[in-house]
């Protein structure tokens, strides 16, 4: 049976995984990174600018899925991700999503797009961005603790755009480390595998924690943190999902994204609600300090916000009349007169 034809204003471009995996050669890894970085930057600099609220989240007792909305008054967007830690041991991702782009002024979605591959890449993007403002200037040797799905996206970015040239790696299963090094060798970086996180810790001036663990694990201890490091914190993102000891937090100079989302998910749900700390777009806008001595720990503890989620999105729409890479999905019922949408139906009568 044929289907109706859909009329123009029925489409909206689709990103699906075939043609974000494309993309991301065609633009090329690092310049896709570092341009992510640039579009995060920007939207932070304008950040009272947009509409923000903690991300919406459904527990589960095998994990989370959430709703992340934003708008910047002109463009619209949303996330749906999901964080299953479980998932990886039946052979699913912890992390799948995909996002919509919509005009503000109609209401009419712009852009939908497959989000798991451009997750990672914001969020790898993101962290780099923010150890770019944070990091002590002269690192070269990072620590990645963790080494699944999001890892090797980490350590690119930081060798992109803050200049890591050698990565010690640690993972609890000795294999995720095995699968990190075969897909990060001929990159660039000098690679160590390391059999503790604290072998991994070694030299290293930043340090990124990218675990998905039980309740309160303890991926670092205070012991651990020797002054000047730069800890970049991923894997706390939900409620009673924490990677550092409390006793870490209480020596750092604490980074958030968005405090009433942070104080929620991140390591600071350890501590109380009125521990001091620092908002990012601060800094990028230059009305806070980031980092202010060689001595400090400086901790960024990401949980990863909508505003981020917008930035990619943007970024992907526009990439698409250059490259092309996307399908006109009938997504939008579009009758010929706005108020006849029973008329519509009748289109498809057989
Ligand atoms: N902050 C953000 O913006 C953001 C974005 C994406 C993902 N995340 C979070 O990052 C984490 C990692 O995501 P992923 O997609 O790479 O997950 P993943 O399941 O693919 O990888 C997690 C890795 O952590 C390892 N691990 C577990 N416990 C460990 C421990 N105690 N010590 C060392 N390694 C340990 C696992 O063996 C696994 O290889 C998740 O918790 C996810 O929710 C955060």
């Amino acid at each position: 049976m044929s289907l109706p034809q859909p009329s123009e204003r029925a489409f909206v471009p689709f990103v699906s995984v075939a043609a974000m995996m494309t993309l991301i050669h065609q633009v090329g890894l690092d310049r896709m990174l570092r341009d992510l970085a640039d579009y995060i930057e920007d939207d932070f600099r304008r950040w009272p600018l947009f509409d923000k609220t903690p991300r919406v989240a459904s527990h589960s007792t095998d994990g989370v899925i959430e709703l992340m909305p934003t708008s910047d008054g002109a463009l619209y967007s949303f996330k749906y991700v999901n964080g299953h830690p479980k998932n990886m041991k039946d052979g699913l991702q912890t992390v799948t999503a995909f996002g919509l782009l919509a005009d503000v002024a109609t209401g009419y979605p712009m852009l939908l797009s497959e989000m798991t591959l451009l997750t990672a890449l914001r969020t790898a993007a993101m962290s780099a961005m923010a150890a770019r403002h944070l990091a002590p200037r002269d690192a070269t040797t990072m620590a990645m603790i963790g080494n699944g799905a999001q890892s090797e996206f980490q350590c690119l970015a930081f060798r992109a755009i803050c200049g890591i040239h050698t990565v010690r790696l640690y993972d609890v299963d000795p294999a995720a480390t095995a699968k990190a090094m075969a897909n990060l060798r001929d990159q660039g970086l000098t690679l160590i595998p390391c059999k503790t996180p604290e072998e991994a810790m070694e030299g290293a001036q930043i340090v990124t924690t990218c675990t998905a663990d039980k309740q309160f694990a303890t991926i670092l201890t205070d012991n651990m943190i020797g002054s000047g490091i730069h800890i970049n914190a991923i894997g706390g993102d939900c409620p009673g999902k924490t990677e550092l000891h409390r006793d870490i937090l209480l020596r750092s100079e604490i980074f958030v994204e968005f405090p009433p989302q942070t104080r929620i998910e991140g390591e600071i749900q350890q501590l109380d609600d009125d521990h001091p700390v620092t908002e990012l777009w601060q800094v990028i806008a230059g009305t806070a300090a980031g980092r202010t001595a060689p001595a400090q720990i400086t901790l960024f503890d990401s949980v990863g916000f909508a505003i981020e989620d917008f930035s990619a999105l943007r970024y992907i729409r526009d990439r698409l009349e250059e490259t092309g890479l996307y399908q006109q999905l009938d997504l939008l019922a579009d009758p010929d007169d706005p108020r006849d949408l029973f008329g519509m139906l009748q289109r498809a009568q057989p």
